[in-house]
């Protein structure tokens, strides 16, 4: 199959959305830029076409897709009903950067909910992915556009890389503004439950509907407790280099990097560094990637699972990294590091 590339960096282009909107309707598959990651999209109505985005990414089949709206209206087709909370958590932040979940109407098919009775559900913030859904009949099962495993998509070349020759179309919109995917809250629980951290943080889902936990999974070490969301259970963007996290205050940190970074050097190895603007004149060893400024934690979060790519494709044999507990989106961004990392932490 040819991969058709729609540039729109520089804003949607009717003609080719409309093309891409006839490609989901026929059952095909697009890739689209959306604020957090690029999606791949599909018909979330048709199971034969939900079926396909397991085949491209070669994702497990229990593992749900969230199906993506462009407008109100098209939530009460899909969902059994809309929880007063999850409405005002919508009204807040919807468009944007999170998904809901609640319990699915048959409207929906098992094949995009991984044999689920819930539906996972989001309306995103960039207008080419609205007017896709639009174009595509307003029901876009996307998940990350990567293989299965991989760091998410946060450009269109990204997902070329992926995906060239397997999917018929990629929309480039850019570099993403977010980088790391929706925060995703369950309402199907008697308290609101955060099942994955993003962008939208627990203090701002409080400050709108009070009462929310974090699911387990996600506040212990104790690798025993199961995710509720099936995905958060797989061992994502594993980089192929081994990945160290390394803790504790900031100099002690950029002192520790350097000196383990030096080691490999003497032995002959290549090592990746991940620092930020602010450290960069401490470093005297390494192969040094800037992820971003301290003070702008976007930049950070945009670019995470960019360097984690670049660093495959240096053939690089060990990655240390600095911890970016930021104050916003510290939680979301330590989640995917930890991840990526294995858990692999070195405290100073
Ligand atoms: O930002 C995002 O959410 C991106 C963009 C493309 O919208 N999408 C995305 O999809 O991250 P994906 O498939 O890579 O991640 C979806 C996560 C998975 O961990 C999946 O297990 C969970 O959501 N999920 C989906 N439906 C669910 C459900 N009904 N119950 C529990 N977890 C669900
Ligand atoms: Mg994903």
């Amino acid at each position: 199959m040819k991969t058709v590339i729609e540039d729109m960096r520089t804003g949607l282009r009717e003609e080719g959305i409309q093309q891409a909107g006839e490609i989901i309707k026929r059952g095909g598959l697009v890739a689209f830029p959306t604020e957090t990651v690029y999606g791949l999209g599909a018909n979330a109505l048709d199971p034969e076409a939900s079926r396909k985005i397991y085949a491209a990414k070669g994702r497990p089949s229990d593992n749900p897709l969230i199906v993506h709206i462009a407008e109100w209206e098209a939530l009460d087709f899909i969902v059994q009903d809309i929880p007063e909370a999850a409405r005002k958590l919508g009204e807040a932040f919807w468009p944007g950067p999170l998904t809901m979940i609640f319990a699915r109407r048959e409207t929906v098919p098992l094949a995009t909910t991984g044999g689920l009775e819930t539906v996972a559900v989001r309306m995103p913030d960039h207008p080419v992915a609205l007017g896709l859904i639009r174009a595509g009949g307003g029901y876009i099962a996307a998940p990350s556009a990567n293989t299965s495993g991989r760091p998410s998509p946060t450009r269109a070349q990204h997902v070329l890389e992926d995906m060239d020759g397997v999917i018929d179309m990629i929309i480039d919109g850019g570099e993403v503004g977010i980088g790391l995917e929706s925060t995703i809250v369950d309402f199907t629980e008697d308290v609101p439950v955060i099942l994955r951290p993003g962008y939208i943080n627990q203090e701002m889902i409080q400050r709108v509907i009070g009462e929310v936990e974090m699911d387990q999974a996600l506040i212990g070490e104790d690798s025993s407790v199961r995710p509720k969301a099936p995905g958060m259970k797989y061992r994502h963007y594993a980089p192929k280099a081994q990945l160290y996290i390394v803790e504790g205050n900031q100099e002690d940190v950029r002192r520790k990097i350097d000196e383990l970074a030096e080691r490999e050097e003497r032995q002959g190895r290549k090592a990746g560094v991940i620092v930020t603007e602010e450290s960069v004149p401490f470093y005297r060893h390494g192969i040094l990637k800037v992820i971003g400024s301290r003070g702008d934690e976007l930049s950070i979060s945009r670019h995470l699972f960019g360097i984690l790519r670049e660093f495959d494709e240096m053939d690089v044999q060990v990655i240390y990294s600095e911890a970016f507990h930021t104050p916003h989106m510290g939680q979301a961004i330590m989640n995917r590091l930890l991840k990526a990392a294995g858990h692999q932490i070195i405290k100073t």
